[in-house]
């Protein structure tokens, strides 16, 4: 375990955190250039040829590596208390296995206990997550039930704690209706935030699971059998025609079969802002529906096919992003279900492997270009989340979070060697070309020539400042980019100033 470390704000830090990486091919969602890259105290201050730096810096030599933007994982659940089991990695063990795979962020969902305001459950999160998160995060929230003090709440959340995004499902004994959805789209609307749905259709699948168990089937292939694609697909649609009549931007979490993936393609070609997230596990496998461990919802298909179409989905932006949905229980936990599959704790791992499963079967199979790697693992989320361009993006005045990719070198996923707390691997012997050898993480090294050193309680908490651009006002985007080379960008310095505010 390592030692808690005691938080010293970026700005203060000392200035001997300097660091120079030369040579390598810096890889942002717009290109690829040999550049070196200058840091100092967490932020990248040069880029170019023949820096001029101060003597005494520590040189890595990327010669043959590519630079990538530390990765963004959109979508985890930490400590998450979940259908009567609570989930293993916490906000230690979690972030640090997200560093050892190239990771520096996380936004994980904070869920309310019964009865605890959204508020209240904001505080728990951060006092839970705060001193133990080795990179920067920051939360969603979710609302697994509609009323006028949830509705008053959001507004908080968004202007006083750096909340930009609320979560609501359609499916789970907490699932919203129609009605319950039109209002809580509404109020994302008049706030600017983001609103994030689970869409599966939960009164079919509740219908189904009752047939299913009436008629004797109580194994984990009940799970697939009773969420088929349709029910996921006329969820997503269900759930654009809501945010439609508010005018409202929509993001679908976990989106796991080509039916709701082919939804958001129509969605997205009648001219409706839609963004679709698909998960590291369905993309780096479909579903075995006799695996009790590979329960999660929306299931993972058994379709082998999804796999290669959903990288090609994300490949031409029909999708945007790819997430962990992290929740992790081990083995015994999900044991909870061996007589009834309906008590599966939902949720498989990923966090830590969710960069290189996307390399491998993406960029080494030659799906996708390691530039459209950086997108979907990285800039658009912090896009989506209105962080962008400090992180997401390796140019000057962005956060130092960056990762040296070794696209030559090997790696066998497996729990032995994995840095979860869970006890298996959903990967388990899958072979993995891309390496990231160092991690760097707010301008410190992390994981330096393969080795893990995290330090907890070393990462903060990151505001999301309300109407993203790239969802409310895509625009605007392109105003964003600073220049390469150029002074540090105005909307770096706003996020930085209400950073300071909330520190
Ligand atoms: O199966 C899953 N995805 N578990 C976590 C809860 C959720 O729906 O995100
Ligand atoms: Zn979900
Ligand atoms: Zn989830």
């Amino acid at each position: 375990m390592s030692t808690p470390v005691k938080k010293v704000p970026i700005h203060l830090q000392s200035s001997q955190n300097r660091l120079l990486i030369r040579h390598g091919q810096v890889v942002n969602e717009d290109g690829i250039t040999e550049e070196d890259i200058y840091i100092e105290d967490g932020i990248i201050k040069q880029i170019g040829r023949n820096l001029i730096i101060p003597g005494g810096t520590r040189t890595i030599d990327a010669r043959g590596k590519y630079i990538l933007p530390g990765g963004i994982d959109p979508h985890t659940h930490f400590e998450f208390e979940f259908m009567g089991a609570k989930s293993v990695d916490d906000f230690y063990q979690g972030t640090k296995a997200a560093i050892a795979g190239g990771t520096t962020m996380i936004i994980d969902f904070a869920f309310p206990k019964p009865g605890e305001s959204i508020l209240d459950c904001y505080y728990n999160y951060r006092q839970k997550a705060d001193d133990k998160v080795c990179c920067d995060y920051s939360l969603h929230m979710c609302l697994p039930q509609w009323s006028e003090q949830v509705k008053k709440e959001m507004e908080i959340l968004c202007k006083e704690h750096g909340v930009n995004s609320f979560k609501m499902f359609m499916a789970y004994s907490f699932m919203l209706n129609d009605a319950e959805l039109y209002s809580a789209f509404e109020q994302c609307q008049k706030l600017g935030a983001v609103a994030q749905v689970h869409a599966e259709n939960g009164s079919i699948i509740a219908k189904n699971v009752e047939k299913l168990l009436a008629n004797g089937v109580t194994g984990p292939e009940g799970h697939e059998l009773s969420r088929p694609e349709d029910i996921e697909a006329e969820a997503v649609n269900r759930a654009c025609v809501i945010a439609k009549q508010v005018n409202l931007p929509i993001y679908l979490v976990r989106v796991s079969s080509v039916s709701s993936a082919n939804a958001i393609a129509e969605r997205r070609s009648s001219g409706q802002r839609v963004f679709g997230e698909v998960e590291a596990s369905s993309i780096g496998m479909s579903g075995d529906p006799r695996d009790p461990k590979l329960v999660t919802s929306p299931p993972l298909r058994s379709n082998s096919d999804t796999s290669t179409q959903l990288l090609q989905l994300l490949s031409s932006d029909v999708l945007q992003l790819v997430g962990s949905d992290n929740c992790t229980f081990n083995k015994s936990q999900k044991e909870l279900g061996k007589d009834n599959f309906t008590k599966i704790p939902n949720g498989v791992n990923g966090v830590e492997d969710r960069m290189s499963v996307v390399w491998e079967k993406g960029v080494h199979a030659g799906l996708i270009d390691p530039s459209r790697f950086v997108a979907i693992t990285s800039t658009n989320a912090a896009k989506l989340f209105n962080l962008y361009p400090r992180k997401g993006y390796i140019g000057v005045g962005s956060d130092a979070d960056i990762v040296i990719w070794n696209p030559s070198a090997t790696r066998t996923i497996s729990a032995k060697t994995h840095h979860q707390a869970v006890d298996f691997n959903i990967f388990e012997g899958m072979v993995c070309h891309g390496v990231p050898e160092y991690v760097i993480v707010n301008g410190r090294v992390i994981v330096d020539e393969g080795n893990l050193k995290a330090v907890q309680g070393y990462g903060k908490y990151i505001d999301c400042p309300v109407f993203p651009p790239y969802v409310y006002d895509p625009e605007k985007v392109t105003e964003l980019k600073p220049e390469k080379n150029g002074t540090n960008d105005e909307g770096i310095q706003n996020i930085r100033e209400l950073e300071k505010l909330h520190f």
